[in-house]
């Protein structure tokens, strides 16, 4: 009986870490009330483009739309930062996920510094569509 239990625990806890994986990823509360202190910053947005080129763009692709040289190994696939999904964030719950990553999304809190946190999605922004 109490293999039964934990294994029926087991069952259940997988599927939802299973589901919670296509779900929306929605950032979290206390972290998306951070001001971008390179709003509008060319130069952040120069050096972000070579940060996005050198690391994202194998994933999310050079133009960000999600179809980087490995972007078919992955499931979800990697985000279009085109779209309105993305776009519609705030600079803060963006720079909360790029920090913290989920799946196969890498977490770049160790990676890259606030600052080239900023500066990417300085990059990130310019790829809106129009
Ligand atoms: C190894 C592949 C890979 C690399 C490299 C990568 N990403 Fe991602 N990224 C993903 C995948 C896959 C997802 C979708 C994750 C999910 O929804 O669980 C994602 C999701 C995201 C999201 C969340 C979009 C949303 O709201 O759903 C952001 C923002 C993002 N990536 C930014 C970046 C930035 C910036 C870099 C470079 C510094 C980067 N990624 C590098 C694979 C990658």
């Amino acid at each position: 009986m109490v293999i039964k239990v934990s294994t029926l625990f087991i069952i259940i806890l997988l599927s939802y870490s299973a589901s919670s994986q296509t779900s929306d990823w929605i950032a979290q509360l206390e972290s998306t009330n951070l001001i971008n202190p390179l709003k509008g910053d060319t130069k952040a947005l120069v050096k972000g483009k070579k940060i996005y080129y050198q690391i994202c763009a194998i994933c999310h692709g050079r133009t960000g739309i999600g179809d980087g040289p490995s972007s078919k190994n992955f499931n979800p696939k990697p985000v279009d930062h085109t779209s309105d999904k993305v776009q519609k964030q705030s600079d803060s719950e963006l720079f909360w996920k790029i920090t913290n990553g989920r799946g196969d999304m890498p977490s770049y809190g160790q990676l890259l510094s606030k600052k080239q946190r900023w500066q990417v999605i300085e990059y990130i922004r310019l790829l809106k569509k129009n």
